[in-house]
């Protein structure tokens, strides 16, 4: 016997990029699946009614890159540029992770804040360390939360650290992805090079290797800064580019690929995306924090490109997907100044890249439409009657609080903060 639910609510979604749809009435779910939209519920319903009464509901979030293992250093050493923080901040930091029980009581805060903020769906490129995360896994799991999770493969010295050399990295991915890669309907693994300047040739041969022969999806960072482009030109002065590096192993260019940032992208690097079907990570947060650049977003978009957002924690000071909403809008504005060929973004344009835009790696989160997922934020404000539901969204978004979140729905059930068993 399937599920049969009504909803009743004022929701707002973006169907299309930048195009707000408001809604008010019932969406009819069936086992967590939305089958139709009513404005009044069907004669002789027999299924079960929730009504959110005054409340404003929106798709779930998507965070589509974090970094699980920097969840302690979120707000601190931003007076660095990136590969002075990696080496200063983020590759110390990561070490800890060898120790599970450290792991375990990080993984387990950072699980409750995303429930928090309302993020149910996010991509995380994790610590070298294998246990650490296959535990993460396993808490997501009980978490309820649906991601994909990598352990960071960098077996290349950019820096003075001792990284993983390429034989331990790569067995112990192999190990994760045959032990833990089915294990769990909610939680699948993704490949992760860390980036060019930190995988040996071997390293990135052989997991494009994988991803082919698996179909593993793959997650990496790609033209963030002039100075890390600049190392990847060294290393590859035969070949025309960043992206093209990627592609050569097959990091882009086989199975699904996601990569963050694209702040730099060539036209043939947006091009050759594009053809591979590769999604984007916006990470605006981190790209102010770091001091990284400003990602051409509109332009992006208007190639056709995939895109979603990313918090990007700790290179991001925040896991709150509406603080990084409101973010990408303002970036794109001091974008817009020195390039007024490229307008700036909007909050309905936002909030797809927060839900929909990024849900596109799942396929059937972030919108209202039939045949996706009832997967909502119900959003209770003081607001009701003042301003339209549009402007109530706009309040949240740039004025708001996560408290104002009353309730997250996943697949059609309502989730619990975060509990684990020890
Ligand atoms: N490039 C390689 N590793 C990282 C990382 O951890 N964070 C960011 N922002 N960029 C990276
Ligand atoms: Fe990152």
């Amino acid at each position: 016997m399937s599920r049969l639910q009504a909803f009743r609510g004022n929701y707002i979604d973006t169907p299309e990029y930048g195009i707000l749809e408001k809604f008010s009435g019932y969406l009819i779910a069936e086992d967590g699946v939305i089958r139709d939209r009513r404005t009044e519920l069907p004669d002789g319903w027999n299924g079960e009614m929730t009504d959110f009464g005054d409340a404003v509901v929106i798709p779930s979030f998507c965070d589509v890159h974090l970094h699980a293992g920097q969840y302690e250093n979120i707000g601190i050493g931003y007076d660095h540029q990136l590969l002075e923080w990696l080496e200063k901040y983020t590759y110390p930091t990561e070490k800890k992770f060898y120790d599970l029980e450290y792991s375990k009581s990080i993984y387990k805060r950072l699980l409750r804040e995303l429930w928090e903020v309302g993020t149910l769906h996010f991509i995380s490129m994790c610590t070298a360390s294998t246990d650490s995360t296959a535990l993460f896994m396993d808490l997501i799991a009980e978490s309820g939360l649906e991601a994909y999770v990598g352990k960071r493969n960098t077996d290349y010295q950019i820096t003075t650290t001792d990284n993983e050399d390429t034989e331990t990295s790569y067995l112990g991915t192999l190990q994760l992805l045959q032990e833990k890669g089915e294990q769990y309907e909610n939680v699948r693994y993704i490949l992760s090079p860390s980036f060019v300047p930190g995988c040996t040739e071997e390293m990135l041969g052989r997991l494009g290797r994988l991803a082919e022969k698996t179909m593993t999806p793959v997650q990496s960072h790609l033209d963030e800064t002039l100075s890390e482009i600049q190392l990847v030109k060294d290393r590859f002065p035969e070949i025309s580019s960043y992206a093209a590096v990627y592609e050569k192993y097959h990091i882009i260019g086989k199975s699904r690929t996601i990569m963050a940032h694209c702040n730099y992208i060539g036209d043939d690097e947006i091009r050759l995306l594009k053809k591979h079907h590769v999604m984007v990570a916006h990470c605006p947060c981190s790209n102010l924090d770091l001091g990284s650049g400003i990602m051409p977003l509109r332009k992006l978009k208007d190639a056709g490109l995939e895109i979603g957002l990313g918090s990007d924690i700790s290179g991001g000071h925040t896991l709150n997907l509406a603080t990084v909403m409101k973010t990408a809008v303002e970036v794109s504005k001091l974008r817009y100044l020195a390039n007024p060929q490229e307008s700036p973004a909007t909050i309905p344009e936002a909030l797809y890249l927060a839900t929909k835009g990024g849900g596109a790696f799942w396929g059937n989160t972030g919108s209202f439409e039939k045949g996706y997922s009832f997967d909502a934020l119900v959003i209770c404000d003081e607001d009701t009657g003042r301003l339209n539901l549009q402007e109530r969204l706009e309040k949240f978004i740039y004025a708001g609080d996560y408290r104002q979140i009353k309730a997250r729905y996943l697949k059609g059930v309502r989730l619990d903060r975060p509990c684990f068993s020890e």
